[in-house]
């Protein structure tokens, strides 16, 4: 029988690629998405089934997890893609970025794994592969805060988990990635700002200038991304943790080899 994967966050970027990866691979896609009313590319796919899922709407990730069990029968994966940035001063971010940093970026992932854990249970056995980033590991540029704070958190809440699911043959795995090509993420992120208080105002601008001169080449290639998590689907790599792209490696050894004062240091320079 052919294996099912249900993810999250499908209608660009990475989501959309692993979706169509696991097509061609001839899997079963639950490919999820807030509004797959838009979709026109993934629905040439006879294999991929769309379903209408917003992460921070329990009621809605209730539906769409039942709707496609019932559809293919079974789920075997699970990819907690969806994901947003909030960037800027934390003095300077509304009250509702805050929320809505931690309400997709965590608390959607909360929303899904608790969805599906009835249906991995029965079977005794199911994966979730949780994109975090190297942002989850380690912190790289000043006023990613809130972003850190949801991928930190996310990393946290996998890795504890794993306790309570490894009896029930239920596995987990996280992926790290760095900046990436083809997805929308940075043109979206919600960035804090004020008229009145201008002190983040430099720092701010380095960080943007930063993103703009990466967003000209100097960004992963995503596809390296699905293979290291077609790797995980397939069981060909059990790591629990896979770091993915040469910034993300660089950054997260200087972290390791460094006492975090020192570290802390040297991110600051740069943005000085
Ligand atoms: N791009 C990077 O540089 C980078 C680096 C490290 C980690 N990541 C992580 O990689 C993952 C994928 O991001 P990406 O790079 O592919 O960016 P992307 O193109 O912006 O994709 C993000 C996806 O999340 C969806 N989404 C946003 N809010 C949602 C919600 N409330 N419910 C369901 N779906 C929602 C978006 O759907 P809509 O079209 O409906 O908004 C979109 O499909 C994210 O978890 C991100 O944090 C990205």
């Amino acid at each position: 029988m052919n294996k099912t994967i249900l993810i999250t966050g499908t209608s660009s970027g990475l989501g959309k690629l692993t979706a169509i990866h696991f097509a061609k691979l001839g899997w079963n896609v639950a490919a999820t998405m807030r509004t797959p009313e838009n979709e026109t590319e993934l629905t040439q796919y006879s294999n991929v089934k769309l379903f209408k899922l917003d992460v921070t709407d329990v009621e809605q990730v209730r539906t769409a997890v039942a709707d496609a069990i019932k559809a293919f029968g079974r789920i075997d994966v699970v990819i907690n893609n969806a994901g947003v940035g909030a960037y800027g001063a934390l003095e300077l971010a509304m009250e509702e970025t805050i929320d809505w940093q931690f309400g997709v970026n965590v608390r959607g992932p909360i929303n899904v794994i608790r969805a599906m854990l009835p249906h991995f249970r029965a079977n005794k056995s199911g994966m979730f592969i949780t994109i975090s980033s190297f942002m989850g590991v380690t912190t790289a540029v000043p006023t990613g805060s809130l972003y850190n704070m949801s991928k930190f958190a996310l990393e946290g809440l996998i890795e504890g988990l794993y306790y309570e699911l490894k009896p029930l043959g239920i596995e987990l795995r996280l992926v790290e990635q760095g900046g990436s090509s083809g997805n929308n993420f940075v043109s979206k992120i919600a960035w804090g700002h004020s008229e009145e208080i201008t002190d983040y105002d430099d720092i701010t601008a380095k960080v943007k200038g930063m993103m703009a001169k990466s967003s000209e080449g100097e960004l992963d290639d995503p596809q390296t991304i699905v293979d290291a998590i077609a790797r995980l689907a397939l069981g060909e790599s059990k790591q629990f943790r896979t770091l993915v792209g040469e910034a993300a490696h660089q950054l997260t050894e200087m972290r390791k080899s460094l006492p975090i004062e020192e570290y802390l240091e040297r991110i600051a320079a740069q943005y000085q």
